[in-house]
């Protein structure tokens, strides 16, 4: 089931919240700012415990890592790193895409039952949100679908999308009218 909600993702109680962050994964401003801020100190070493793939690169574009929430109301945080848009043109729809296909995917086999989305890519990096709101409830919507497919009994995951300004929750709810 999806929801849009209005507010500061640092505060709700579901299973996973998504962070919006860069590659290094060690914190930074926006969203990804304000979960570390939240979740403490501890967050920050997690984060350094998780490998680096290459130098200064522990999730690449498109990928996810999940960490425990620490004093977050949220049990889990999954980072994932948007694309920085440029022009649409140079695989930025796709990256996108994979950030939330990879998020959910590890939610799932985290066994979370709730996960609440940031407007990733929106904000630092640029992506005009309503393409990428498009992009993040199609994706969201196929997940949901498949998931109702493979396993009858699965309790369906709850799919928030967690929009900062009133403005952005506008765009998400004409797209699930
Ligand atoms: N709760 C929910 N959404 C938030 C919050 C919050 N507390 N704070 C900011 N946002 C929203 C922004 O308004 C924007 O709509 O999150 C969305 C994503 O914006 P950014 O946080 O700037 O993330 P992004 O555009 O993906 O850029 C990522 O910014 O903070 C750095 O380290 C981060 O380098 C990375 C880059």
């Amino acid at each position: 089931m999806i929801k849009i909600i209005q507010g500061d993702i640092t505060t709700l109680a579901v299973d996973a919240i998504v962070n919006a962050a860069n590659q290094m994964m060690l914190g930074g401003g926006g969203v990804d700012g304000a979960i570390h801020r939240a979740a403490g100190p501890e967050l920050y070493k997690a984060c350094l415990k998780v490998p680096e793939v290459r130098p200064g690169v522990r999730c690449p574009t498109g990928e996810a890592r999940i960490t425990p929430g620490f004093r977050l109301p949220a049990k889990f945080v999954i980072h994932t790193v948007g694309p920085v848009y440029r022009d649409g043109l140079h695989g930025e729809p796709e990256k996108l895409a994979a950030c939330y296909r990879n998020a959910l995917a590890l939610a799932a086999e985290n066994g979370c039952k709730s996960i609440a989305f940031p407007c990733i890519s929106t904000g630092v990096y640029g992506y005009p949100i309503e393409d990428a709101a498009k992009i993040a409830v199609r994706e969201v919507k196929n997940f949901l679908t498949q998931r109702r497919r493979d396993a009858e009994c699965a309790e369906e995951m709850e799919v928030i999308f967690c929009c900062f300004s009133a403005r952005d929750a506008v765009v998400y709810r004409q797209l699930t009218l």
